[in-house]
């Protein structure tokens, strides 16, 4: 006779179901290690589109649902990032990042509460940023103008465990600023045709501003993104990054999915949009994943 089968978690559905209540429910979720130090971390690749923005947004909302405090800085100034963690960067006189680099303001003044998680904060990017490229070239010290505000007593006050910087589709002075400001990389990579194309010119970077302004940053991080497991070629590029970025990649990889696009429409992360969703459940084990690593790294850097 063949063993009844009925219990709870047997369908894809009800399992889901299950995780998604763990996630909305305070504390029922568990915690994940506090880093040491504030983890700051560029999430990088100049190619647009690759899912940078819904990585830091969702990375972000992942590790604030499990009672981390994390901040996330928008450096695009298409301010998506913004948008997705319920901020209105449109709002007449809202202080932004623009005005930080700028050193108009207080950084206290530029930091917003998502009202999405009591645990989640943005910096919100204006359309005022697009033009701050070239404003910065002419400024003292003009690459290290977000790591100043972020070495702020007020911004230690806040005691961020993680900090992400999401940066626009290019290599210019504002993602060197991102690179000067954090100590790790995490470079998103689509798993589409051309998933490498400009990660070399994207690591010769890296290097250039570690050789010469940030002796400690390194790429600590991939993340294979837009995973259609349909393709052939899918499982071809996440092989490939493999092969070249061994441990570096998070086992957990992104897949595509529809409800991942549509968030952002709703002012909102995948987590809170649908936190049953295959695509809130892979960034929630992407953000465990870099959590718990971030012992392990700690624990051998001196
Ligand atoms: N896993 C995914 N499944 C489906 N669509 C996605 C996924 N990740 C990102 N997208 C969509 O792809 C587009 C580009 O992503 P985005 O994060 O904005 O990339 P980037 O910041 O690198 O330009 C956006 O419309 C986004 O909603
Ligand atoms: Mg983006």
């Amino acid at each position: 006779m063949p063993t009844p089968h009925n219990s709870f978690h047997d369908t894809p559905i009800a399992a889901a179901a299950a995780r998604a209540s763990q996630v909305l429910t305070p504390g029922a979720s568990g915690q994940l290690p506090r880093p040491i130090n504030t983890r700051v971390i560029t999430v990088a690749n100049q190619k647009g589109g690759v899912g940078k923005t819904t990585t830091a947004v969702n990375l972000a909302a992942g590790l604030a649902v499990h009672g981390l405090k994390v901040l996330v800085i928008d450096l695009d100034p298409q301010g998506n990032a913004s948008t997705a963690l319920g901020i209105d960067h449109r709002a007449p006189d809202i202080a932004s990042v623009y005005e930080l680099l700028l050193g108009e303001v207080d950084i206290r003044e530029t930091v917003k509460q998502s009202p999405n998680h009591e645990n989640l904060y943005c910096v919100p990017a204006t359309l005022d940023l697009a033009g701050a490229e070239i404003e910065l070239v002419s400024l003292v010290a003009r690459e290290n103008r977000l790591r100043n505000a972020l070495n702020d007593q007020a911004i230690v006050d806040y005691g961020f465990d993680y900090v992400f910087i999401d940066c626009p589709p290019s290599l210019g002075l504002l993602t060197v600023n991102a690179m000067v400001a954090a100590r790790e990389v995490l470079i998103p990579i689509q798993c589409e045709y051309y998933a490498l194309e400009g990660v070399g010119q994207l690591l010769r970077n890296i290097e250039l501003v570690q050789a010469h302004l940030n002796k400690d940053l390194h790429v600590s991080t991939i993340l294979l993104t837009m995973y259609d497991g349909r393709t052939k070629l899918a499982d071809q590029v996440a092989e490939e990054v493999r092969r070249h970025f061994g441990d570096k990649v998070l086992s957990t990889i992104i897949p595509r999915s529809v409800k991942v696009s549509e968030a952002p429409g709703y002012a909102m992360t995948i987590i809170q949009y649908d936190p049953g969703s295959r695509g809130a459940m892979s960034y929630l084990d992407a953000a465990r994943e870099l959590a718990l690593r971030a012992n392990t790294a700690e624990a051998v850097t001196p």
